[in-house]
């Protein structure tokens, strides 16, 4: 009754943000997203009828609390399904700092969606756990297949139809790069689940948010499957800015940006005046993400990489389906 899996962190080029369910995790709109090949989450998970409780460690340390919390509700889905009621232990170890707007709760669930279901027993189909990863913190139901991923809004209450769907696979771009910008590393203040219910609540930019968001999905969408940076970046862009007002014209106003943040996008903006192709993103967080082509990279990297308060710099591809593998953490 053990299995381990992992998964990739995946980024969004049209975002999520708002629910309509808050319970299902049901969002608003759809949203499209890449999967990084270098940020992962590896995840242990053992049922074992001599346990207690669920005991959980991430990065080595036990957690409590809220975040075990909610853990244990995403294992309760898994039992739920089977009709088992045994305590498991999870160690899940990030490749990268989490909380800190690099997606770690996308590949934390996917890796965790994927590992409890094969230790208990099941062999879910993707599609099923899409939906079951979703449940967990909704940007994961992108991370179980690689490549680039929409996850589809659905207008079921039951939320069957809401989960996410390849556009194309890992080797359908291979020329596509993302590299992420590491400002800082300090968890974050507002989680998004707060932040974004925040916005739908009270966020006066809220409905122009909703009423562009279909136009960019259709943009980002072709623009994968024809392999065109030049009409994808400009779109990714401005999704993700309007994202942010939305963002910050909530009360109180959630602000993820630093200095160091706008630093790096405006360097994004100058290496276009230059002539050379790169577009920024941003999440619930102060990285910055620059989408570029293989053959611009690693100037754009040096570039980054000489700004002030740049921790470092992650050049990623798009990333694999999470899988098992077997080599566990205990
Ligand atoms: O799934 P969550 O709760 O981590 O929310 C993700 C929200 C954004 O990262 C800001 C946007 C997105 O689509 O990933």
């Amino acid at each position: 009754m053990k299995s381990t899996a992992i998964a990739n962190s995946n980024i969004a080029l049209v975002k999520y943000w708002g629910k309509r369910d808050e319970k299902l995790i049901l969002p608003t709109n759809s949203s499209i997203s890449m999967t990084l090949d270098k940020l992962h989450t590896t995840t242990t998970v053992e049922f074992s009828p001599s346990l207690k409780e669920d005991q959980i460690k991430i990065d080595g340390k036990k957690i409590l609390g809220e975040e075990a919390k909610r853990v244990s509700q995403h294992l309760g889905l898994v039992r739920k399904m089977k009709g088992e009621n045994l305590f498991a232990r999870v160690e899940s170890e990030n490749n990268f700092p989490k909380a800190a707007g690099l997606a770690s709760s996308a590949s934390a669930f996917a890796a965790l969606s994927l590992a409890a279901t094969k230790a208990i027993g099941f062999a879910l189909s993707r599609r099923e756990l899409s939906i079951l990863a979703r449940q967990g913190s909704g940007s994961a139901s992108r991370s179980i297949q690689g490549g680039y991923n929409e996850w589809m809004k659905g207008t079921k209450e039951d939320g069957s139809d809401s989960y996410s769907k390849q556009i194309a696979p890992q080797s359908h771009w291979q020329e596509l790069r993302m590299l992420v910008t590491v400002l800082t590393t300090k968890e974050k203040k507002v989680k998004s689940r707060a932040g974004m219910a925040q916005t739908v609540a009270n966020s006066p930019l809220y409905k122009a948010w909703l009423e562009t968001v279909e136009k960019d999905l259709e943009t980002v969408r072709s623009s994968i499957l024809e392999k065109s940076l030049f009409r994808l970046g400009p779109c990714a862009e401005l999704n993700a800015l309007k994202m942010h007002s939305t963002m910050m014209t909530t009360q109180p106003h959630i602000m993820y940006w630093e200095p160091e943040s706008i630093a790096m996008m405006k360097e994004v903006m100058q290496m276009r005046e230059d002539g050379i192709s790169a577009y920024f993103t941003m999440d619930g967080g102060p990285q910055v993400k620059i989408l570029c082509l293989e053959n611009d990279a690693k100037k754009i990297q040096k570039r980054a990489s000489e700004l002030k308060g740049v921790e470092k710099t992650i050049l990623c591809s798009a990333g694999e389906d999470a899988k098992t593998i077997e080599k566990g953490l205990f």
